[in-house]
């Protein structure tokens, strides 16, 4: 048998066959089932994709094992420390990081699509004020295609990069509107003088009567909020995104669905869901309570922002945010007793069995809420700073799927087990 694969045996029917191992850079070997059904007529199965590659990549790499998070080979631990967000756009994007000339030239693109079609503010006014604005991120990012329909041929690659540059610009314009339209509050138009981060706070908070004086601090800890929510492999939004690219969808339709799914408390959602959670606890003296009902297994409630499909180690996102926690509530010399309670029921859910034993340790979406909230982003708008950082990962993981040859729709099968064929009965004689 050839070393470069995996037999398998049908033992029912003795019969056997060879798929091949596909080895990659790093990480754990393949095995390609796509002859399976032809060959031994029958599916894989694997609902939740536990032990499923669903493509091959080169953006990003986890390590689950060991808390290793690589975008384009760069550990990030190194970005987060030396990088920015638009370098990390540059670098998810293009596949490499850029010179200055071309660093500042890409920025420069971005500063200049930050505004958004004016018939997009109109599209506002149909929404109810109370509206969650993940609601309304889902409506105005696929409303994107109704208003740039210039860039939306998926196979050519300079539609493709517009697309991606309109996206990564105006997903701050159309975050902060958002809020603002729930606050019944002026819609900020970008400036173009200021930086990322910067324009986005100013656009959140800033009024058109006056000055608005950026807080470093807090632009520093936005920039690395959205860098380390930028991509992570084929997660449940990026897999909705590149679902719907199989298709041959628009670009922002494809967006829209991821954003639809980020939505969701297991995943994206879990940032806000951590900070209820922690307010729900309200005294550490509560914390024992809320680890029991976590583990009791006729109980839903799970630890909010604890546990990960990938990692069984320490999520490395969020050692760094606890860093920058400290570093931010410090420089901004507040107090946040959420953060204290955050801190305690770590360290009581890591010496728990019930955690130790399946591995579960907070993730990136643990301690983001308290670095959110010291800066001033209200709860409810967390979801959306997480979907302005992920907006290029699932941009470059579309792009790179679109670019592949051979583009396949994606259309999974499945395991049958409802009524067998039976005739239809008359109403008269049921
Ligand atoms: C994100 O995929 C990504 O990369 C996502 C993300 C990204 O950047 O895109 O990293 C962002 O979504 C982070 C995850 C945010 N979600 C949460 O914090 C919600 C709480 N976590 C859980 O819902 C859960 O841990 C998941 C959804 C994150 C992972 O679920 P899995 O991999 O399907 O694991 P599982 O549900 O099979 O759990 C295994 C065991 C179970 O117990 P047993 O049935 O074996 O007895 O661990 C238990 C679970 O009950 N468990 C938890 C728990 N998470 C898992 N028990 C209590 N609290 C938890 N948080």
């Amino acid at each position: 048998m050839a070393k470069d694969t995996v037999t398998i045996t049908d033992n029912a029917t003795g019969k056997s066959i060879e798929v091949p191992v596909l080895r990659g850079t790093h990480g754990p070997p393949v095995f390609d089932v796509g002859t399976v059904y032809k060959e031994l007529g029958m599916f894989t199965f694997d609902p939740g994709f536990t032990s499923t590659g669903s493509c091959e990549s080169t953006i990003t790499f986890i390590d689950g094992e060991e808390g290793i998070l690589l975008y384009r080979g760069y550990p990030i631990e190194q970005l987060a420390e030396q990088s920015h967000f638009l370098e990390v756009c540059y670098l998810l994007w293009y596949g490499r990081l850029p010179s200055a000339q071309e660093l500042s030239d890409f920025e420069t693109i971005i500063t200049h699509h930050t505004m958004v079609h004016e018939g997009l503010r109109d599209f506002y006014a149909g929404f109810h004020r109370g509206a969650h604005p993940m609601a309304i991120m889902v409506g105005v990012v696929g409303a994107l295609s109704a208003f740039y329909h210039d860039s939306l041929d998926i196979h050519d690659h300079r539609s493709r990069e517009i697309s991606a540059h309109r996206l990564i610009a105006k997903m701050p314009t159309i975050a902060a509107w958002a809020y603002r339209y729930s606050r019944g509050e002026p819609f900020m138009y970008p400036s173009n003088k200021l930086g990322y981060a910067e324009n986005f706070l100013r656009m959140m908070f800033g009024f058109p009567t006056e000055e608005y004086e950026i807080n470093p601090v807090a632009a520093k800890a936005l920039d690395l909020i959205f860098l380390l929510h930028a991509d992570h492999e084929q997660n449940a939004s990026t897999s909705t995104v590149r679902l719907a690219g199989s298709s041959q969808a628009n670009p922002f339709a494809c967006i829209s669905a991821g954003v639809g799914t980020l939505w969701g408390p297991a995943h994206g959602g879990a940032n806000e869901a951590v900070i209820e959670m922690l307010e729900e606890i309200e005294d550490a003296r509560n914390i024992s309570k809320f680890v029991a009902k976590a583990k009791d297994p006729n109980d839903p409630f799970r630890l909010m922002g604890f546990g990960h499909r990938v990692y069984k180690h320490y999520d490395p996102r969020a050692k760094i945010i606890r860093k920058s926690c400290y570093d931010v509530l410090d420089a901004l010399k507040l107090d946040d007793p959420l953060f204290d309670i955050a801190l305690k029921l770590e360290e009581i859910a890591l010496k728990d069995e019930y955690f130790v034993e399946r591995k579960l340790y907070p993730n990136v979406d643990f301690y983001s809420g308290i670095i959110q909230r010291a800066i001033g982003i209200p709860t409810n708008m967390f979801t959306v700073i997480f979907t302005i950082g992920r907006t290029i990962g699932w941009i470059s993981q579309w792009n790179e799927m679109i670019g592949e040859k051979g583009l396949k729709i994606g259309r999974p099968r499945q395991l049958y087990t409802g009524e067998a064929t039976r005739d239809y009965v008359r109403i008269d004689r049921r």
